[in-house]
């Protein structure tokens, strides 16, 4: 265990300047055994989608281990994957040796553990389709629960992890099943020119320029990723919204619920590059908020309340974080 007080930029892709008094790393399950928490600790992966709004007194933790456990069964392999892996790195090993399953979520920052929380998701594929399941270490008992797909109750960048298990635990592996055989999934619209008998290796290669084109490098513009969810409307707001801007984005769900593209909503209410200080809507893509490098969690909370606020009274619609904003008051 290492107990350092520490620099929250070095702990999130925002990069806030924020203080965090304790950040333990813990690289084995046996160590977890042996930590005592005087209260929950809140759990950090590679910090792509946490943003500290205040400084943090209490106990950070990292769990690190990062192995991986190969199963082959004939054309499936079966992987056992510890959280602290790398999500890339995981995502090109298995794509060079020709896997079908994780090649549309290639380039997506953070750590393996932190995947199921918010059910990753990308070009048409989510991280639940090839998930068989997540081994979760509960404070209170001590012991690691295998949860299947079903139990972790996945959904649009949503989970259990977000619900009746916030706060009890930590991820500690998750299973995977990819195959040898696949067809390239090709739905999203920038994907599309690919040819049907593409290999995992095109399609990732694809995804990694599109996502090159769009998105902001956290290593070299502090962000994190999509700020908010895209909103899930019912059938009848849906149709109302429809009529009065024919022109809008939208993505029918199995459940007669439609998605609409926030970053259109953020755009017409004539916020893309808005900028607050040193924090902005990208120009590139207004659903990412960016940090040009001083920004302050003032300036970031006046551009999600000044985007909230805007959409809200154009469109009706109150856009959801997807980042989660971490406050810790005094
Ligand atoms: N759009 C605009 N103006 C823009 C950019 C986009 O109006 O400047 C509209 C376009 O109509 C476009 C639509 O918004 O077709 C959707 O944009 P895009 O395809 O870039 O994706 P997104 O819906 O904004 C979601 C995910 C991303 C994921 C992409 C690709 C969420 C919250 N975000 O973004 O995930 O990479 O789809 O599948 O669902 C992340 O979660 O951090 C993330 C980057």
């Amino acid at each position: 265990q290492q107990l350092l007080a520490q620099d929250a930029r070095r702990y999130s892709t925002f990069r806030l300047a924020a203080t965090l008094s304790q950040v333990i790393k813990i690289s084995s399950l046996a160590e977890l055994q042996r930590y005592q928490p005087l209260q929950p600790p809140l759990v950090l992966g590679e910090g792509s989608n946490c943003i500290f709004l205040s400084d943090w007194h209490t106990d950070i933790l990292r769990f690190v281990a990062d192995s991986v456990i190969r199963n082959q069964q004939g054309e499936t392999l079966m992987l056992h994957v510890e959280a602290g892996c790398n999500w890339h790195q995981l995502v090109q090993n298995t794509v060079a040796e020709g896997w079908w399953g994780l090649e549309n979520l290639a380039l997506i920052p953070g750590s393996v553990g932190a995947a199921p929380v918010q059910n990753i998701g990308a070009y048409g594929v989510e991280m639940a389709d090839c998930c068989t399941y997540v081994d979760f270490f509960h404070w209170q008992t001590k012991s690691v629960q295998r949860l299947s797909r079903e139990e972790c109750v996945f959904g649009y960048r949503d989970s259990i992890f977000k619900h009746s298990f916030a706060g009890k635990g930590v991820i500690v592996a998750v299973g995977f099943q990819l195959q040898r055989k696949g067809v390239p999934r090709l739905s999203y619209k920038g994907l599309d020119h690919l040819p049907l008998d593409s290999r995992p290796l095109d399609v990732m290669h694809a995804v990694i320029a599109v996502r090159q084109s769009k998105l902001p490098d956290p290593a070299t513009l502090a962000n994190c990723g999509s700020f908010f969810k895209n909103p899930l409307l019912s059938a009848n707001q849906f149709q109302a919204l429809i009529e009065k801007h024919p022109t809008l984005p939208h993505y029918p769900q199995p459940d007669s619920q439609v998605k609409v593209a926030a970053a259109w909503l953020i755009e017409q209410a004539g916020l893309k590059g808005h900028r607050i200080g040193d924090v902005a809507c990208y120009p590139l893509q207004p659903l990412v908020l960016v940090n040009y490098g001083a920004g302050t969690s003032a300036q970031l909370s006046e551009l999600i309340q000044l985007i909230q606020r805007s959409v809200q009274q154009m469109f009706d619609i109150l856009l959801e974080p997807e980042v989660r904003l971490l406050t810790q008051d005094d």
